[in-house]
């Protein structure tokens, strides 16, 4: 299964989706240094914020009350917006395509 990454600067990136880990880590591993997702998956940071395709929202799981509280706190957030550490990658989520959000 294919995980599609835009980088901050406009570059689409193809890299093997991994089932059963955060999205965040998938990118994290890949090399991409773009997200900092400084607290590591604890959901407390979000700086591990993506803007997901939105043709592809309704494929993703409903966004916990702290994850939404999390999000409210970033100046670009956008309706398509979602913590990459709060996705985890399935074989249902082949091509998904996460745009990394630029940080505060
Ligand atoms: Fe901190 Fe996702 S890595 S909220």
């Amino acid at each position: 299964p294919t995980l599609i990454v835009t980088t901050l600067d406009g570059t689409e990136h193809r890299v093997e989706g991994v089932t059963g880990r955060p999205v965040m880590e998938i990118i994290r591993d890949n090399g991409f240094t773009d997200m900092l997702a400084l607290c590591g998956g604890a959901r407390s940071c979000a700086t591990c914020h993506v803007y997901v395709g939105p043709d592809q929202l309704a494929l993703l799981p409903d966004m916990s009350e702290d994850e939404n509280e999390l999000l409210d706190s970033s100046s670009h957030r956008k309706i398509n917006s979602r913590l990459s550490c709060q996705i985890v990658f399935n074989g249902a989520l082949d091509g998904l395509h996460v745009t990394i959000a630029p940080e505060d």
